[in-house]
């Protein structure tokens, strides 16, 4: 039997889970393990640390359908310091970004966009850009055209509601966008974390350009967290 499986160029699933080709051999971005197989640096994907890599793990549709294809132009909104978004940059641009591929990478903390923008300076095609991302327009002026995919991880209350607003601004016809939702991020309610989840799904299937595809529960690697997949229409 294979060791592995290939969700794409650069990205592997193993049976102990994800890992990415290093785009800049010989580093790693927030202490993750690394290996060699052949002449190939791989490092390792915490599905604990990261809601894609938990998407990726826990979707039961195939998982290569969720990711960007290499050279995209993607939105990543609520980078952080840019522990996801180094191991997208593996895929979707690789070393020296001989894919040409494009990561608008928006934070509102400048604490995060420090450690961002160091990382920034190794990999090329990573654009991190300091903004608020309830406002898609301050984000717009870094695309030339919209974007094919669109990922949202922002812990503010209002989730659901801000991703509309941006995948209505920023993600072409037939993206993807998926959005990671924390309960304890919205504001309480009586039913808990379940109904969060559910009027969150039920604005998303509200808004006339999303049609959602799948809704992923996280819980288990990323507590209180679902994602949902939608695809613009
Ligand atoms: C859970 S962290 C993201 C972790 C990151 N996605 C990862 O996997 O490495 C949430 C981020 O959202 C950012 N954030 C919260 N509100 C925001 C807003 N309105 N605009 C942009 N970023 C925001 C926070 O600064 C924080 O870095």
């Amino acid at each position: 039997m294979a060791r592995y499986v290939s969700l794409g160029w650069g990205i592997r699933k193993e049976r102990g889970g994800l890992w990415t080709r290093n785009a800049v051999r010989g580093t790693s971005v927030r202490g993750e393990r690394r290996k060699r197989d052949g002449r190939v640096e791989w490092r390792k994907w915490d599905s604990h640390r990261s809601k894609v890599a938990a998407m990726l793990m826990r979707t039961k549709s195939d998982p290569s359908t969720l990711i960007p294809e290499p050279g995209s132009l993607c939105v990543y909104l609520g980078a952080s310091s840019g522990s996801t978004v180094s191991h997208l940059h593996d895929h979707i641009c690789g070393a020296g970004n001989h894919h040409d591929g494009k990561i608008i990478a928006v934070d509102i903390s400048s604490r995060m966009m420090r450690d961002l923008v160091i990382m920034c300076e190794t990999r090329p095609g990573i654009i991190p850009v300091l903004a608020d991302a309830r406002h898609p327009l301050s984000v717009a002026q870094y695309l030339q055209r919209k974007s094919d995919w669109l990922f949202q991880d922002l812990s503010m209350p209002d989730q659901a509601k801000s991703f509309i607003e941006s995948t209505s601004k920023l993600l072409t016809e037939g993206g993807l966008g998926i959005i990671s939702i924390k309960a304890a991020s919205e504001r309480w309610a009586p039913g808990g974390d379940e109904q969060h989840f559910d009027e969150s799904e039920s604005l998303i299937n509200s808004a006339s350009h999303l049609q959602i595809i799948e809704r992923i529960d996280l819980r288990g690697l990323e507590d209180q967290h679902i994602a949902i997949v939608t695809r613009k229409v």
